[in-house]
């Protein structure tokens, strides 16, 4: 069991307010494309790299896994850090498999980002959050890789603490829980569009906030440019086994875990 410090960026006992006017109610047709261009680049020239944002589907499910684990499965900053995966072009982390696919490629709440040519750029993983969680779940006990259930231990330790108080309990909330774009596409606000997008997608269904836990600095650098607020921060050097020794040491500037949160 890790001995964990953390600092917590507002008042633990603090509760949001659902609007109480807005029960969930979900809309099955969604707008299926935004399109976004790049044309406008300040030098005129975007060298072909247009692209649209769509809902994903169950028949997208196997294209964006092997998205996934050509990109975030590797280069997610927790995910780096302790190589989750080994070297090779098919090499994969089944359980991060599982969790990407649990509920994510038939909610209509899932985003990815296409090239002209029909390629996929970017992904964004959303999905309802649940319950308030409780001690140590079954997922996480009985999840065979020893390196993922450290990655699950974090996650859920973020949770509980974000969840204190259960100051959720009645608003709806979607979480962006992978976000991931293509190296060649990286720093041309992408990722901007997906999170723009989710937070659309989340408004037309009756969700109250839209809530991402960013391991990285860049993508959480993007939600505070973004209007969110910083609820929860982890600094990883906080997250330490109980002889002091960090768990996560990622790159830099990869220095925390912060949840961030926008109201729609
Ligand atoms: C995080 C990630 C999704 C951002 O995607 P993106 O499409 O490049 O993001 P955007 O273009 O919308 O820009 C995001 C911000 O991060 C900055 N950024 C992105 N990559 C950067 C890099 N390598 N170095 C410095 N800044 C970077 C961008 O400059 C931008 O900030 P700015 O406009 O204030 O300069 C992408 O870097 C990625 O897939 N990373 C690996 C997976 C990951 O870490 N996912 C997030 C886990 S929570």
């Amino acid at each position: 069991m890790e001995n964990v410090r953390v600092s917590n960026l507002i008042d633990a006992s603090t509760r949001i307010d659902s609007d109480k006017t807005s029960a969930t109610s979900f809309v099955k047709d969604v707008p299926k494309i935004t399109r976004y261009s790049l044309a406008d680049s300040a030098d005129g020239s975007n060298g072909g790299m247009d692209y649209h944002i769509e809902i994903i589907n169950k028949d997208d499910k196997l294209r964006v896994l092997k998205f996934l684990r050509r990109f975030f499965f590797r280069d997610e900053p927790l995910n780096q850090s302790i190589q989750l995966i080994p070297e090779g072009e098919d090499s994969t982390c089944w359980e991060l498999e599982d969790y990407c696919s649990n509920a994510s490629f038939e909610n209509n709440l899932s985003l990815k980002a296409v090239s002209a040519n029909g390629t996929i750029v970017g992904v964004s993983l959303n999905g309802k959050m649940g319950p308030p969680p409780v001690e140590e779940p079954e997922y996480i006990r009985s999840c065979k890789n020893a390196k993922f259930k450290e990655i699950l231990k974090l996650l859920h330790y973020i949770d509980k603490n974000v969840n204190v108080g259960e100051r959720f309990r009645d608003l709806s909330v979607l979480e962006i829980r992978i976000i991931s774009v293509d190296t060649n596409w990286r720093g041309k606000g992408i990722a901007k569009g997906l999170i723009d997008k989710s937070m659309e997608v989340a408004k037309a269904q009756g969700f109250h906030y839209v809530r991402a836990d960013c391991t990285s600095q860049f993508s959480g650098k993007l939600c505070a440019r973004m209007g969110f607020n910083a609820i929860y921060e982890l600094d990883y050097k906080d997250y330490v086994e109980e002889d002091g020794k960090q768990i996560f040491s990622p790159a830099f500037p990869h220095t925390t875990a912060v949840t961030y949160m926008k109201q729609l």
